[in-house]
């Protein structure tokens, strides 16, 4: 198993789950951690074992964000970096849902930000403090953000440091789903069950169309999103889906 700095990699059949780990210090996140963690998703996403992945963190708390003492030495490059690597769960072609409870701050958000979906747990904190550090979110924060709730309320959670609930964060429809702590797993796993009756083709083509295309003006969407279903027409899992239809059976889908 490789050794990350801050968090591990576990299979269970096509579900890999990355689990944040740093007892004791609320699963900060190392600088290291940033670039392994693109490495990672970066295997996952070329792994054709793998349907869905799950980003957590252990002892009941997602990550209460970047290692802060680090940044004072980290070298400039590396600051240049962070935004591309903590993208790394949007570029993964399979599906990624952040199973969130207790605090989800700093760069732990703007994960969860980069994930296609987020449960969360009722006792989930979301929040980007960094200005009381005299910074700002800089892994994609102040723009994913912006982009999923819109202009006012990402100033209240980067200006003021307003820590979203997970009550409000279903409310904004940051969350997908808030669970009662003890059925956190179980709604992830609902998660991943839905997900894994779906063609990957098809989920990873949605993915792209939708990431790619969110503020892309609309005849370019329009036009990528026609291009990505010509290429689906041709994909064995296009002609499962038709075929079962007309033949009333529930579809295989093979990933082709
Ligand atoms: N980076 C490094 N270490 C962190 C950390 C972070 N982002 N967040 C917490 N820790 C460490 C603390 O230093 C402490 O370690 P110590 O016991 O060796 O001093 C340990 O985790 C527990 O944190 P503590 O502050 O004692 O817990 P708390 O329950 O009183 O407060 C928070 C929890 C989340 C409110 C508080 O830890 C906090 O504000 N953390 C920073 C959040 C932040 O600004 N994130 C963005 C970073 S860019």
């Amino acid at each position: 198993m490789t050794d990350y700095d801050g968090f591990r990699v576990e299979r269970d059949g096509a579900v890999a789950t990355i689990t944040l780990d740093v007892p004791g210090k609320l699963n900060r996140v190392s600088l290291a951690a940033r670039r392994q963690l693109a490495g990672a998703f970066g295997e996952l996403g070329e792994d054709d074992g793998v349907r869905a992945v799950v980003l957590t963190g252990a002892g009941g708390a997602f990550t209460a964000g970047g290692d802060i003492a680090s940044f004072l030495s980290a070298p400039v490059d590396e600051m240049t970096t962070l935004a591309f690597n903590v993208a790394s769960p949007e570029r993964c072609p399979k599906p990624v849902i952040a199973r969130i409870e207790g605090y989800c701050l700093g760069v732990g958000f703007e994960l969860a930000l980069a994930c296609d979906f987020r449960v969360c747990s009722e006792d989930a904190q979301l929040g980007l403090p960094e200005i009381g550090l005299g910074m700002i979110p800089g892994s994609g924060g102040t723009q994913r953000l912006a982009r999923l709730v819109g202009l006012s309320r990402a100033k209240d959670v980067i200006m003021r440091r307003k820590r979203i609930s997970a009550a409000d964060a279903l409310a904004w429809g940051l969350a997908s789903e808030v669970v009662p702590a003890s059925e956190l797993d179980e709604a992830v796993d609902r998660v991943i069950g839905e997900l894994s009756a779906l063609s990957p083709v098809a989920l990873a083509m949605a993915k792209r169309v939708l990431n790619h295309v969110y503020d892309a003006p609309l005849h370019v969407g329009l036009d990528l999103e026609g291009l990505a279903y010509g290429v689906l027409k041709s994909t064995e899992d296009f002609r499962e889906g038709v075929e079962s239809f007309v033949e009333k059976r529930p579809p295989k889908f093979e990933g082709r």
